[in-house]
């Protein structure tokens, strides 16, 4: 494993967007697995930015995203789909027809997922996948649980994911307690997976995910067995780690 780590969040951010756009300049064609949250925001906007300055081109690209609300479609401010299109895809000149995401309206979880596994099949495995981090340990939408769940699959939400996320929804409105997610054999696949993390409410996440005991219970300490993982987090979501390894040199 590879460890940047950066003095604030905009370091974070640029040393995550280089990694991302090395690897659209090598492999045009790349299939990018892509994240949501507010950790990737400075990200999008920094490929945005190369992309103005005519340094990236998307035409060639795919993206798988991780995960969706259910009940949530294009039309919701607060659904994954919206958030892509505001933050990349509709700032870029990346195909619609070469995004993807589980479909959040398809009432029929074991339908949706069906289709979201067979279509990360059919394109075959992402050359990257970019992960944020719950506080709780999660990644995409995997909760601590006594199983490791493999293929896309519908999760309740955590209490603590609930709450977390209720920041992007209006007061009053319902936070869906249900949501379609890549399973962790899904994420594994990606040839190399590139974590971010930010803040001192992360610290404990990635701590017990890059050196506590790879456990369900902490969803994210499975990418411990990948081998090529590159984790770019600030100085202070990596503020309880110092202790355990030294960075590598930026
Ligand atoms: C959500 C997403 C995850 C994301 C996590 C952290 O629950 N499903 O993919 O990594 O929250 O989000 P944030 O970056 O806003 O802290």
């Amino acid at each position: 494993m590879r460890i940047y780590v950066t003095k604030d969040y905009a370091e974070m951010s640029r040393k995550a967007a280089n990694i991302i756009s090395a690897q659209i300049i090598l492999k045009p064609d790349s299939i990018l697995g892509l994240a949501t949250g507010s950790t990737p925001v400075g990200i999008y906007d920094q490929l945005v930015e190369w992309y103005g300055k005519g340094d990236l081109d998307f035409s060639e690209t795919v993206t798988v995203n991780l995960d969706e609300y259910k009940g949530l479609g294009p039309d919701s401010p607060q659904s994954y789909v919206f958030y892509m299109h505001k933050y990349l895809f509709d700032r870029v000149n990346i195909k619609p027809g070469n995004t993807h995401l589980p479909d959040g309206l398809n009432d029929d979880p074991e339908g949706a997922c069906r289709e979201y596994n067979e279509l990360l099949q059919s394109l075959g495995e992402q050359d990257l996948q970019l992960l944020g981090i719950g506080r709780n340990g999660h990644i995409g939408f995997n909760e601590p649980d006594n199983i490791f769940d493999q293929d896309v699959h519908c999760v309740s939400l955590t209490n603590s994911t609930i709450e977390a996320n209720k920041r992007f929804f209006e007061a009053g409105e319902e936070v869906p307690k249900f949501a379609y997610t890549m399973g962790i054999r899904s994420i594994l696949r990606s040839k190399k997976i590139l974590v971010v993390a930010s803040g001192e409410d992360k610290a404990d996440a990635v701590r017990n995910a890059f050196f506590g005991p790879v456990t369900p219970l902490v969803p994210a300490s499975i990418l411990q067995l990948h081998d090529d993982v590159i984790l770019v987090a600030d100085k202070a979501a990596y503020s309880k780690c110092s202790e355990y390894r030294e960075p590598s040199p930026a």
